[in-house]
């Protein structure tokens, strides 16, 4: 019995988003929350046969907190998208305040929940969210997660194509880690479940990590102005969201990269830290679930040295989106 709540339900992602999850027969209760269309997405979904009971709501009328009310499980696409030539960080400025609002909602009224975020910048809407729960003395690091598995799930495709069997997609397991835009995310493909074709190295390897690191930017081009990746990344969301639910029934041994803070497991982070070399409050590193949420950060294992040049490239952008969000709430308090 499980309650999920999917805000900007209505968008680009939410809807597809809300289609995967009222799919999924552990999710017993649907709430779909948007500034706009909630009731028809909800109607529309009510018809698929599957146990979920979806509602739609809207602000009028304490909306928000009424989709809230009981919710173990948050989910938070809303926000504008990129258009061609735009970067995460341009989207702050909008998004930062609608991230702030909805995180109060759950401040109040569902403390408790798994609070997965989706919204760009993440490397910095994460931040806003925790500082938020901070404010109202709820903050758990445990139940934070920036939603990074859009590009997990890019490393598992490019990669099956290049071994030339895109059927293995599925299975082909690659670590990225460090945070969600541009340098900030790092494919480990050294750790990769399928390894690459021998010779595949130099500027082929360097192609791929950039392909990766810059995926988003393909699919702003080819929308050409309508938006940003809302299909793959509603795919990678669900992908999320069920591995949270079934940590929260109790399944053992799931392990997810996600964006979290470092205290989410006090002795994984420091040790993460010192791999790192960086004393970062958040990193997208592979976490273990359980059903209080992080379980435990993993180490990084063994990278390359090509890799911990990405790690280190990687940092001064992550230290500043994370300031970013943290004086964002600062001024607006
Ligand atoms: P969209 O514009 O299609 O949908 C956003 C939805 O949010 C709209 O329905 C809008 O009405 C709603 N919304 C706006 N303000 C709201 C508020 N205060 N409360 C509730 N709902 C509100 O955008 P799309 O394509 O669905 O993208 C959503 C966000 O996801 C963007 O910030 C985008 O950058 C991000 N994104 C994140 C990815 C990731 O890997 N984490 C990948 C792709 C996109």
């Amino acid at each position: 019995m499980v309650k999920a709540v999917v805000l900007g339900a209505a968008g680009g992602i939410g809807q597809p988003l809300s289609l995967l999850l009222k799919c999924n027969p552990l999710i017993t209760e649907l709430s779909l929350y948007d500034i706009v269309n909630t009731p028809g997405v909800a109607a529309d979904l009510s018809h698929i046969a599957t146990p979920a009971k979806v509602t739609g709501f809207l602000p009028p009328d304490e909306g928000l907190t009424k989709a809230l009310t009981g919710a173990q499980v948050v989910i938070i696409p809303a926000g504008v998208p990129r258009k061609p030539g735009m970067t995460r960080d341009d989207l702050f400025k909008i998004n930062a305040g609608i991230v702030e609002g909805l995180a109060t909602g759950i401040a109040t009224t569902a403390p408790k929940a798994f609070v997965l975020v989706i919204s760009n910048p993440v490397n910095s809407t994460v931040p806003i969210v925790a500082e938020v729960f901070k404010k109202h003395n709820v903050f758990d690091p445990k139940r934070i997660f920036g939603v990074t598995t859009l590009d997990v799930v890019r490393a598992s495709t490019f990669v099956a194509e290049i071994v030339g069997d895109l059927s293995k997609a599925p299975d082909v397991v690659v670590p990225v880690v460090g945070g969600h835009s541009g340098v900030t995310i790092v494919p480990l493909i050294s750790q990769s479940s399928h390894p690459l074709p021998s010779g595949f190295s130099g500027e082929k390897l360097d192609a791929l990590v950039n392909r990766i690191q810059f995926g988003g930017d393909e699919v702003v081009k080819a929308k050409d102005g309508a938006g940003s990746a809302t299909l793959s990344m509603a795919y990678a969301g669900a992908e999320f969201a069920i591995k949270v639910v079934n940590a929260l029934n109790g399944q053992k041994g799931i392990v997810a990269p996600s964006f979290v803070h470092l205290t989410a497991d006090p002795a994984g982070g420091e040790a993460l830290k010192k791999e790192i070399g960086a004393d970062l409050e958040y990193f997208s590193a592979p976490v273990e679930l359980g059903p209080d949420g992080v379980v435990k950060i993993n180490s990084l294992g063994k990278i390359t040295d090509a890799e911990k040049k990405l790690v280190d490239a990687a940092v001064p952008d992550l230290t500043k989106n994370i300031q970013t969000g943290i004086a964002f709430t600062k001024k607006s308090n």
